[in-house]
């Protein structure tokens, strides 16, 4: 693998699931494969379980760990033939250059604006970074994409299953801030590769990117969507049609017990309590949230490995 900016650089991900549940029984067995190799990982915006998580990854795999918090670095120009005279202090072309010679991996987070459809969809920051720079670039959440959580999605829903084909449903649920679609995006995109029963529900205004969705059914019904699911999937995202709108506070879509059935939660994290998901399913034997989280780590080591394994 040369990057992982996309579920789509995962050659086999049926084996990439098998082959990460059982790299988690002996986190430590690859220690020496990323020895003298060093991960630089640059935060545009905020994170716990990403950071953490992919540090600890690179660390059981040996690698040195290098973190910038971009806020502290130069403010960084992405455009080409721009005149550099208000606030941006250095351009990409040099920053990236730069940073692969300190770097054998570059892992980079960047959220979407919300502002500029245009914009954000072509993912200025990650493909810039993908072009200039000379080693591989991992996503840690761009403008449309988590790969590393969709990875760990499917690898908890594998390790929780009790049916063959779980009938998985990814429900939109109410926030007061407007979120990106990228959690949402990816984890889509990794369910429509496995052999489940897969369905979304939300509001209207809510539909996805449809070349993302694409057939996936939908329903608007939410009590109806999650009737016999065995995997309920919260997430609010906002409305990609009117680019970055709230259009609804319905507090009615949040994730209730009674709404939940025998069925097991996800979430990304982090998660507002009895906004998105009520303290009566997130306290419960059902929330799966804590053992998704913890998957995390492994989801990016097995992404580490397959890079160093190709350097
Ligand atoms: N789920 C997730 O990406 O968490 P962080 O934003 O804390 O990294």
């Amino acid at each position: 693998m040369k990057k992982y900016t996309d579920i789509y650089d995962l050659e086999n991900i049926p084996r990439t699931i098998q082959d990460t549940i059982q790299l988690k029984k002996n986190p430590h067995q690859y220690e020496s494969l990323g020895k003298q190799k060093t991960l630089v990982m640059l935060f545009f915006n905020s994170s716990l379980r990403t950071r953490l998580s992919t540090e600890k990854a690179a660390k059981n795999l040996g690698m040195n760990v290098m973190i910038l918090n971009i806020n502290n670095a130069w403010n960084l120009e992405f455009e080409d033939g721009t005149l550099m005279n208000l606030t941006t202090s250095e351009h990409v072309k040099e920053a990236a250059q730069v940073l692969s010679q300190y770097a054998d991996i570059i892992a980079i987070r960047a959220f979407p604006s919300l502002k500029d459809k245009q914009k954000d969809t072509s993912e200025t920051i990650l493909k810039s970074f993908e072009k200039y720079a000379s080693v591989p670039i991992i996503n840690m959440e761009s403008s449309t994409a988590h790969p590393l959580q969709a990875l760990t999605d499917a690898i908890t829903i594998e390790e929780f299953k009790t049916t063959a084909q779980p009938k998985v449903v990814l429900s939109w649920a109410p926030h007061p801030k407007a979120l990106p679609h990228a959690v949402a995006n990816s984890f889509v995109k990794m369910m429509r590769t496995l052999n489940i029963d897969f369905s979304i529900t939300h509001p209207k205004g809510y539909e996805l990117d449809s070349e993302i969705t694409q057939d996936t059914p939908i329903n608007y019904n939410q009590k109806e969507a999650l009737e016999n699911a065995d995997f309920v999937y919260v997430k609010n995202w906002s409305s990609y049609t009117d680019y970055g709108k709230i259009l609804s506070q319905n507090t009615a879509w949040m994730l209730t017990k009674e709404k939940l059935g025998a069925a097991k939660c996800m979430h990304c994290l982090p998660v507002r309590r009895n906004v998105v998901i009520e303290d009566a399913v997130l306290d419960s034997t059902q929330s799966i949230v804590i053992p998704q989280a913890n998957n995390r780590t492994y989801a990016a080591q097995i992404v580490l490995k397959k890079l160093l394994e190709n350097l």
